[in-house]
């Protein structure tokens, strides 16, 4: 008998029909895959994709009797496992030999041209890349298993946590797949994908992984394929295991070519060169360019690349000679915290430092790695005594990666965060919702006051030449300034005689004090280092406001009607103009000579200028033209549909579906109250 179904597109279609048709969405949907995953090279959206999936997915629903274990519908669906199964490999996982160092890669290359009785030989090389090696089992092109390399001659299954990840081909494209094809290459994770986990088992409150690597392990050894599914893991392919085929192409970059085209991903970073001259010069080129790499790589891999030549030379214990890894630097090392200590910020954050016993990290030496706060420091449990791992990648922060507990002495204490500044005892308060730990005492605070001086005479914020680091230090520990005001207040007498200070000295820097009066409001915006108020957003409160007064009115509804302010800021900047104590500093600087040319903002910078609203409903307290016209006159625009443009609906009364579609694409929403406090501070 014949079923029938009900398409999403309303036809009648009958079974062989919707075969058909389920053939050829999968075969569709593997080519979005193929251009997506190994060619870099989408062919169209992203929700299009997402569309022929599910057109996919209810078609299988409706007829589960169609379902193949290689459709892009199947990746996951199966239940947890009890444990893995093993795994034996017919040809064994290998590894590499390592050099450290050019010589060790000039002796590789006499050894091959010895052995071989050459004098060019061409290499294929690529990155070595930091995951885990896979051996992918395709029996007439549809993958049948995935086994980790476990001890090189056994391994585990992992195929049911294999299939979640979408750059591998359940089914391969293409006419004359051999019979057999075992493919080995790295799963692993990328930065990107790594950060975000880590956030999200932060906000889960779960264990948070110290690199990529260990990540992605830790994703493949799940039981449960259900998670895996949500690890953002990846594939590349870098050689073969047992294939039935006799004629491969005959050289290892063609191999990989000749997988790709199969639908297997391949390092785009693959290059043919033609001698250890230009290995080396590809080495350094991946080591300049290693941070821009979105995936950790821990070496270079120099392959011989006529196979001919490969099985010539063979292997040497359980490495190939015909291959080398020249590893990279590492950006980890082992090392001792010898003492936490707490710095404190200008805004009175208080972050725990670890100081660590000297240790060279990718040429450089680290003494300190930062702790961030109490959080971090209760997760990885660091203590003083512990042997840690630490990182330092590029021009980041050195951190602390992980402790190394089996190694940890007697006798230590769990790190706790004072409950007073060390620096000025004033008690410490957390705000609700916040990591952070902040000294109460503000510019009483001797460190708070030395950073804000600092900050307030930096080039970007007041730029006063000369008064930097050395002499705030003293300034503040002689008690010579409270604010920063304090600082146009002092005699050339008084600045004569600080430390590595004289007559000349002094007189120059009272010309800068003199110079730095003449600014610009954004510039003394930023001076004043309100919380989260950097550059950028001094510089648009400037604009938007045109003089300092009616920012210092401003509330928050007004301040958050600006797009790139939320509720964050918004709050900090009204906070800080409410203080009496902030309120008394400005009107000093301004009668100490402080100024800048006020404008009144223009046509051009109307507080409204650029956002567009979108009116829906009734209002009750205007109608829509005076609306509509004192939108206008802020400098907005009045359009009359919802798109991904607008900047708010103003919703009134029985509002219909302009209001559903705002929902629908995340768009403020303003009722009449909320619009109205708008009109009313930004007149
Ligand atoms: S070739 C017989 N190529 O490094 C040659 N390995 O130390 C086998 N790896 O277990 C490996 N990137 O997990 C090869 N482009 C690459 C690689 C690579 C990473 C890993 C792989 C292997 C280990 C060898």
């Amino acid at each position: 008998m014949h079923s029938i179904t009900v398409s999403s597109l309303g036809f009648i279609m009958s079974q062989h029909i919707i075969h058909q048709k389920i053939i050829q969405l999968r075969a569709e949907i593997n080519q979005h895959n193929y251009h997506y995953y190994v060619l870099d090279n989408p062919q169209i959206p992203d929700s299009e994709y997402d569309r022929l999936l599910r057109e996919l997915q209810m078609l299988e629903a409706q007829h589960p009797e169609l379902i193949t274990s290689d459709s892009p519908t199947q990746r996951v669906g199966a239940a947890p496992l009890n444990k893995f199964a093993e795994v034996s490999h017919n040809i064994p996982m290998l590894s590499l030999a390592n050099a450290f160092e050019a010589d060790e890669v000039y002796e590789f290359e006499r050894r091959i041209k010895n052995k071989l009785e050459q004098t060019h030989i061409e290499y294929a090389v690529e990155p070595k890349i930091d995951g885990l090696a896979i051996n992918l089992r395709y029996e007439k092109g549809v993958l049948i298993q995935a086994a980790t390399r476990g001890d090189g001659r056994q391994g585990e299954d992992v195929t049911l946590n294999i299939r979640t990840i979408p750059s591998i081909p359940l089914r391969l494209n293409g006419d004359e797949i051999p019979e057999l094809l075992e493919v080995r290459g790295e799963v692993f994770m990328t930065k990107i994908g790594f950060e975000q986990l880590n956030q999200r088992q932060i906000q889960q409150q779960e264990k948070i992984f110290a690199n990529p690597r260990n990540a992605a392990a830790g994703s493949l050894r799940q039981l449960d394929p259900k998670i895996t599914a949500t690890r953002s893991l990846e594939f590349t392919c870098y050689g073969l295991g047992s294939v039935s085929e006799e004629n491969l192409p005959q050289n290892y970059s063609d191999i990989l070519y000749w997988l790709q085209g199969f639908g297997l991903p391949i390092s785009r970073y693959l290059q043919v060169v033609d001698n250890v001259q230009a290995c080396l010069e590809y080495y350094q080129q991946l080591l300049t360019q290693r941070e821009n790499i979105p995936f950790d790589i821990d070496g270079v891999v120099y392959k011989v690349n006529p196979i001919a030549w490969q099985e010539a030379l063979g292997y040497i214990s359980r490495a190939p000679r015909w291959a080398l890894a020249h590893k990279l630097p590492s950006q980890e090392a082992l090392t001792q915290v010898v003492n936490i200590e707490i710095q404190v910020g200008r805004t009175g954050a208080l972050t725990p430092v670890a100081r660590l016993a000297p240790v060279v990290v990718g040429g450089a030496t680290l003494t300190n790695a930062t702790l961030h706060n109490q959080d971090e420091i209760r997760r990885k449990d660091v203590r003083v005594g512990d042997s840690v791992i630490v990182r330092r990648a590029g021009d980041v922060i050195p951190e602390i990666v992980s402790v190394m507990l089996e190694k940890r002495p007697e006798n230590t204490v769990m790190f706790t965060m004072p409950t007073h500044c060390p620096v000025c005892d004033s008690t410490v308060v957390q705000a609700e919702g916040e990591a952070v730990i902040r000294c109460s005492g503000g510019l009483f605070c001797a460190a708070q006051r030395k950073q804000a001086i600092e900050h307030f005479a930096s080039r970007k914020a007041m730029n006063i030449e000369g008064l930097g680091e050395k002499l705030v230090d003293q300034l503040v520990a002689g008690n010579y300034v409270e604010n920063v005001a304090d600082i146009y207040t002092l005699s050339a007498t008084q600045w004569a005689n600080l430390d590595r200070m004289g007559n000349k000295s002094a007189n120059n820097l009272l010309k800068s004090l003199e110079k730095s009066k003449s600014t610009t409001l954004s510039h003394f915006l930023y001076a004043l280092g309100i919380r989260e108020v950097g550059e950028s957003t001094a510089h648009l409160l400037a604009q938007q406001f045109g003089n300092l007064e009616k920012l210092m009115q401003a509330n928050k509804e007004s301040l958050q009607a600006i797009p790139e302010i939320g509720t964050v800021i918004a709050k900090n900047i009204v906070t800080f103009f409410s203080q009496t104590h902030n309120q008394t500093v400005i009107s000093q600087l301004q009668s100490l000579g402080i100024h800048w040319q006020t404008h009144e903002p223009q046509v051009s910078d109307l507080p409204l200028t650029g956002k567009i609203f979108v009116l829906t409903g009734t209002l009750n307290n205007m109608t829509r033209d005076e609306a509509k016209l004192r939108l206008q006159t802020l400098g907005a625009m009045v359009s009359g549909s919802i798109s991904k443009k607008t900047t708010y609906a103003v919703a009134g009364e029985k509002a219909g579906s302009k209001l559903e579609k705002a929902h629908a694409l995340d768009i403020k929403i303003l009722n009449e109250v909320d619009f109205l406090v708008l009109l009313e501070k930004l007149q």
